[in-house]
Formats: structure tokens, C-alpha cells, sequence
């Protein structure tokens, strides 16, 4: 038997009501707040995520799915979103119109990583991202949003972390800091880091090696690096985080694993799911846009990992898929053929309706009906048709009544859908 790929999973019909509670959920909260949909294709050329993550990340050397087409493209499943909402952005200028532009995109990434609990090869986010705005409140806007959602689904257990990485006006003088420890501390590397240091010294801080990270142990904070105006954009964005009772914790260590970043960057964590910390990460891109050729436009964003946000909310909350209202079990061929008209006219109403297409005995309808959880039933044998009627017994009360077969539709449709 072929079995699915490695890394890849198949999200099972038991699985998908939380799924669609959460994506429902988001995009409600995303709209409210002006963002509206963008889909994107899930194939991009390669110079696209090289570029804009960052020729010396770990997802761009190692993770990612990038094969030459039968045209000789170089092409890339897309590992995250956030390059190709650059590169379409720009290619339909949508700059021009109107500078401020809000969108949010839910689709399949793909990275191969060691597959693991909360790691997949393929897996699923929620990007949201606004182009156009430079001032800080937008920055603590985006945690706002993260921080609703998860208190609107009912996820505990989640901390904010915050930092700010600087622009390319502070992070020269952090380079020769870091450089200085680093330099001294060459032997504790890995082979990456010490090809990586001099090009790209930050990428060595997130680096999961231990003999890196005991390196970088005593390494000076970006923080404390930032310009005047970096610095006072920082302020601002805590500020308003506090002023709107976010919690959120300072953490000097996180630099996140794409290069495009600058000033506010920030990660939803939890300790819900073993090594895999988290649940959503994000922040500021205000170089990217012009650097994929467009003109200069400050950016900022995040992304939900939706596999680990439902792997929690499945610890931590009980949705399950609906239940049918109404399952008919109906006796002999007159009595399915009219239960079938009129599971169509039901059905098409909104009533969630079920019924058996075999000839089964009333025991065995029975049993099914319990099996899916249906709320009521309504019983049509031959005798009821001949009388006119049909029995609906409420599953939960085991309760009957009567119901004249006149106006059936009517009846039910009045009693059940509430
Ligand atoms: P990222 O931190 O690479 O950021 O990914 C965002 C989230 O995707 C992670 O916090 C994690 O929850 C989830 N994730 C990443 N890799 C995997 C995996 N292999 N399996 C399961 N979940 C995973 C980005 O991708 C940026 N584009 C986010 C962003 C948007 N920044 C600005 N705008």
C-alpha cells in the first residue's frame, strides 16, 4: 500500500471542525480589523525566497522543496507566505491606489524539517500582514489581534515575546559587537555558524546548536544598540501593549529565523507542545518591498503555525463536528423514497439531516441514528404512512410524538432548526 509522504499528514474528517472553528474564528477577528483575503499560488521561483529570507537561513540552505521544471525554471513550494505577498503587492502595485493595504492568506507551507510533534514537512498558517504603515501602533495592533484570537478561542498557556532587531542604521554597530564574541569564541561553533558569522553574524544567535548557543551566551542585546528613533518606535509599541493589558515579555534573544526583519519582532509561545515553542511569529519588514523591487514601503506582519494552534486547542478545548439534527428511519420503499424527498427539501432548508438508503430493520436504524448522534429521528413504516403520520423521538428525552405527514417539512423545520 502507498502511504503518504514523510512529514505530510492527511487531516481526517473528525479533525476538521476544529480546523474551520479556528478559521472561522480568525477570519471574523481579521476582518474586523480592515484585512481582507489574498490567495497566492503555493510554487514561486526560488530567487524569490532567497532573496527575501535570506540566502544564510536555515529554511533557504536546507528546507526547502526547490526543483527545476520541465522548462528549466528553478521553482520552490513556498516555505513561508510573506515573500510572495511582497512580490505580488509589487507586481500589481498595489502601492498605487492605496498606500495602506491590509491582507490575510491561510494556505499549505512546506519546509523539510525533522518531522516531529508540531513540525511537519507541509504544514498549514495564517498570515496577515499591512503594507504601508510606518508608526508603532500598527506593530502592537498585530499582537493585539494574536492575543484576541486566542483569548476568543479559549487558548491558554501563551506567552508574548517581544523584541526589537534595529534597522540598518543601529545594526552595524550590534555586527561589530557580536563579531568581537564571536571572534573570540570561533572553536564552540558549528560548521554553519563559522561559514555563516561573517556575512551574517546574527544568524549565529539562532543557531539550536549547544556548543553555539553556549557561545553566544554572554552576546550583546540588540535593544541595547537601537537608535534614537528605533528606540522611541520600541517604547511606543510597549507602551500601548501595557496600556491595553497585553502581557508580554521582553526577550532580547529572539531574532527570529528570516532575514527580512527589522525593529519589532514578536512569538506567541507555549510549553503545550514539547520542543516546538511557537505558536505564531512575526514582525516588521520595512526593507523587504524595496529590496524585491518596489518602492519604499514599510511592512509588518505575522504568521499562526495552525497545525500547533489546533494541536493545542484539541489539549484544551472539546469542538467537534455536528451532530445531524434529524435522522429518518424510514420502513420499506414507499416510506425511503418519500424520507428521501424529503431529506432533500430539509437538507437544502440548513437542517442538518441524515438517512439510511438500505433496507434495514428498525433496530438497525436505530443503532446508527445513536452511532452518529443524531438529535432526533423520525420513524416512517408502512403503518405510520398508512395513518398519515410519522413518530419523532427526541434522542436525549427519548420522547415521542406524533407528527402529521401534511406539511412535514413545515413541522420540522419549525421544531428543529432553532
Ligand atoms: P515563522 O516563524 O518561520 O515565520 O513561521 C511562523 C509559524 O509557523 C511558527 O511560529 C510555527 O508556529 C509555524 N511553523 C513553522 N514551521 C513549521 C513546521 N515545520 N511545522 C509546523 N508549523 C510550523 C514566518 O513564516 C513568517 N513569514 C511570519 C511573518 C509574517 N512575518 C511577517 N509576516
Amino acid at each position: 500500500m502507498i502511504q503518504l509522504i514523510r512529514g505530510f499528514k492527511d487531516i481526517l474528517p473528525g479533525e476538521t471542525a476544529l480546523w474551520q472553528h479556528i478559521e472561522k474564528t480568525a477570519t471574523a477577528l481579521f476582518s474586523a480589523f480592515g484585512f481582507g483575503e489574498i490567495r497566492l499560488p503555493i510554487m514561486e521561483k526560488t530567487e524569490l525566497f532567497a532573496r527575501s529570507i535570506g540566502e544564510d537561513t536555515d529554511i533557504v540552505e536546507k528546507e526547502m522543496y526547490t526543483f527545476t521544471d520541465r522548462g528549466g525554471d528553478q521553482l520552490t513550494l513556498r516555505p513561508e507566505a510573506t515573500a510572495s505577498l511582497v512580490r505580488s503587492y509589487i507586481q500589481h502595485k498595489m502601492y498605487a491606489d492605496e498606500p495602506v493595504r491590509r491582507f490575510y492568506t491561510i494556505g499549505p507551507m512546506f519546509r523539510r524539517e525533522r518531522p516531529q510533534k508540531g513540525r511537519y514537512r507541509q504544514f498549514y498558517q495564517i498570515n496577515v500582514e499591512a503594507f504601508g504603515i510606518e508608526g508603532p501602533f500598527i506593530d502592537a495592533q498585530m499582537i493585539y489581534m494574536l492575543h484576541t484570537l486566542f483569548e476568543q478561542l479559549g487558548v491558554h498557556g501563551t506567552q508574548a515575546h517581544v523584541n526589537s532587531l534595529g534597522c540598518p542604521e543601529c545594526r552595524p554597530k550590534f555586527r561589530d559587537a557580536l563579531l568581537a564574541l564571536l571572534d573570540g569564541a570561533e572553536d564552540q561553533l558549528c560548521s554553519d555558524c563559522r561559514r555563516r558569522k561573517a556575512r551574517n553574524p546574527l544568524r549565529v544567535l539562532d543557531c539550536k546548536v549547544p556548543g553555539c548557543r553556549q557561545a553566544v551566551k554572554g552576546a550583546p542585546a540588540i535593544v541595547d544598540y537601537l537608535c534614537d528613533d528605533c528606540r522611541q518606535h520600541f517604547e511606543v509599541v510597549k507602551q500601548v501593549l501595557t496600556r491595553n493589558d497585553i502581557p508580554f515579555v521582553l526577550d532580547k534573544r529572539l531574532v527570529r529565523g528570516l532575514d527580512y526583519y527589522t525593529r519589532t519582532t514578536f512569538e506567541i509561545q507555549t510549553t503545550a507542545l514539547g520542543a516546538q515553542s511557537a505558536v505564531a511569529g512575526g514582525g516588521r519588514y520595512d526593507g523587504l518591498v524595496k529590496a524585491l523591487g518596489g518602492p519604499a514601503t514599510p511592512g509588518i506582519g505575522f504568521a499562526i503555525g495552525f497545525d500547533r494552534l489546533v494541536e493545542i486547542l484539541a489539549q484544551q478545548s472539546d469542538i467537534q463536528a455536528p451532530n445531524p439534527q434529524l435522522y429518518i428511519a424510514a420502513l420499506g420503499d414507499k416510506a425511503r423514497e418519500m424520507a428521501f424527498q424529503w431529506t432533500l427539501a430539509l437538507a437544502k432548508g440548513g437542517l442538518h439531516v441524515d438517512m439510511e438508503h438500505a433496507n434495514k430493520s428498525l433496530k438497525a436504524q436505530m443503532k446508527r441514528a445513536n452511532r452518529l448522534k443524531a438529535a432526533h429521528v423520525l420513524i416512517v413504516g408502512e403503518d405510520e404512512l398508512a395513518a398519515g403520520k410519522g413518530v419523532l423521538r427526541d434522542m436525549a428525552t427519548k420522547e415521542q410524538i406524533d407528527l402529521s405527514i401534511d406539511n412535514i417539512i413545515e413541522t420540522l423545520q419549525q421544531r428543529l432548526l432553532a
